[in-house]
């Protein structure tokens, strides 16, 4: 327990990239429905950044997003295109090259994919600033392709509805699910092998917020059942940008098994998958103000394993993972007592370790601060 600051530091980091980025999620197309009330007019990123011209005409609120995409496709930090604190300088060759590349991402996927955006920088990065372009030798005489994946077990095909059926039973019920409105949760939160206290506080139909209790004060994630905010202790809260609002706004909903056809009115099949070891049905789901998804069910508990959201960038998606686990049951409906958030550039666990439902809740609970942070 000596190293105190920098695990303090190193969770605040890591709250900075996964929330305060701007990661992300939802289309530009579409205002979500977490974004009424603020402001219609979207401004471009050459509108509001200095130096832009590749990216011209897309929501400036994109623009940081974009660069995420573009360092995790590379493998790389901020720094290698640009300089510190002048993101506007041109000083770098690696930014321009990386302009350079946009062009062409854009002129492959215009000429050879019918204007759709197959290619982007990870297909040919993967994760390293220098393309490989040969195949590597083999580095073991195992036989150098896998076994061919086993055809998964033959039963009656599910259909969208079934698996949507078998979730809520799975989860109790929708008598169960309808007689719980509120649940507090208690546990921690677990990053870079750092255990930090977190309060995870739910109300139906849609308002949650998560209380991480650092060393230095509290820090806070809400959606307050319009739209979602962040902040902690002495500084001012900020409103999160509507596609964050819309990937916060699954997270709180109360009762997503009973809502799901309603959240996405495009309800897909997807094939099934295994994660694990386990066989899981899959959905893929899209609705406007929401991030399009990809559910995974277990087949033979019908519980929800996996959901992940694609982020939508003006160069690819980035996707956000979280996985479910250890359902317990609490006051007859089923619910995940563990999940781990993943993307691109971190990751985190959440272990609950007890939980109450219908505990009496004030809304002002999840309301956002109208100064800074107490
Ligand atoms: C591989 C190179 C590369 C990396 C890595 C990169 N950027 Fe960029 N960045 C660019 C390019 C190129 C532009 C200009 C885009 C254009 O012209 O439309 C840009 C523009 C910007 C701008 C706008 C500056 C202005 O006022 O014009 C900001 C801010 C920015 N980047 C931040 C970041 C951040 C933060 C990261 C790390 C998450 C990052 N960038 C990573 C290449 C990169
Ligand atoms: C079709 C394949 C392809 C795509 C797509 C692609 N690149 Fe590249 N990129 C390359 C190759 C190949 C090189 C290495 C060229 C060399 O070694 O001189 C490279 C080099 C670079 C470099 C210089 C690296 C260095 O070490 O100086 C940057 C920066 C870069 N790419 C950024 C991007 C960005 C950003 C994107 C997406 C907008 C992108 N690339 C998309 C193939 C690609």
């Amino acid at each position: 327990m000596q190293k105190r600051t920098p695990r303090r530091t190193s969770i605040r980091r890591l709250f900075g990239t996964i929330f305060a980025a701007a990661v992300v999620v939802g289309s530009v197309a579409v205002a979500p429905q977490a974004a009424q009330g603020q402001a219609a007019e979207v401004k471009t990123a050459e509108q509001v950044f200095k130096n832009i011209t590749q990216l011209k005409g897309t929501p400036a609120d994109q623009l940081t997003p974009a660069m995420q995409f573009i360092a995790s496709s590379l493998g790389v930090e901020c720094g290698f295109c640009h300089v510190q604190g002048k993101p506007e300088a041109d000083d770098k060759p690696q930014k321009k090259t990386a302009r350079d590349m946009m062009a062409m991402q854009a002129s492959i996927n215009k000429d050879s994919f019918r204007g759709q955006r197959q290619v982007t920088c990870y297909s040919c990065h993967r994760g390293s600033a220098r393309p490989v372009n040969m195949p590597p030798v083999l580095e073991s005489d195992a036989p150098a392709h896998a076994a061919p994946a086993t055809a998964p077990p033959a039963g009656a095909a599910s259909t969208v509805d079934s698996i949507v059926e078998k979730y809520v039973t799975a989860v109790g019920g929708a008598d169960a699910i309808k007689r719980v409105t509120s649940r507090v949760m208690k546990g921690s939160i677990v990053a870079g092998g750092n255990e930090t206290p977190i309060e995870v506080i739910t109300k139906a139909p849609n308002k949650r917020v998560s209380i991480t209790h650092n060393a230095s004060g509290e820090s806070f994630t809400a959606f307050d059942g319009t739209a979602g905010w962040m902040g902690s202790t002495g500084r001012p809260a900020r409103d999160m940008s509507p596609a964050e609002s819309g990937a916060s706004s699954l997270d709180a909903e109360f009762a997503l098994a009973l809502r799901l056809k309603e959240i996405f009115p495009q309800l897909r099949r997807g094939r099934p998958e295994e994660i694990g070891g386990v066989q899981c049905d899959t959905l893929n789901g899209s609705g406007p103000g929401r991030p399009a998804v990809r559910l995974y069910f277990d087949s033979k508990s019908g519980l929800l394993v996996r959901m992940v959201r694609y982020a939508e960038t003006p160069l690819g998606r980035i996707p956000t993972q979280i996985d479910y686990a250890d359902y317990r049951d609490v006051d007859g409906v089923k619910v995940a007592f563990r999940w781990t958030l993943a993307r691109p550039n971190g990751r985190f666990t959440i272990q609950i370790a007890e939980a109450k439902a219908n505990v009496p809740v004030e809304d002002a609970k999840f309301a956002k601060p109208a100064s800074e942070v107490k």
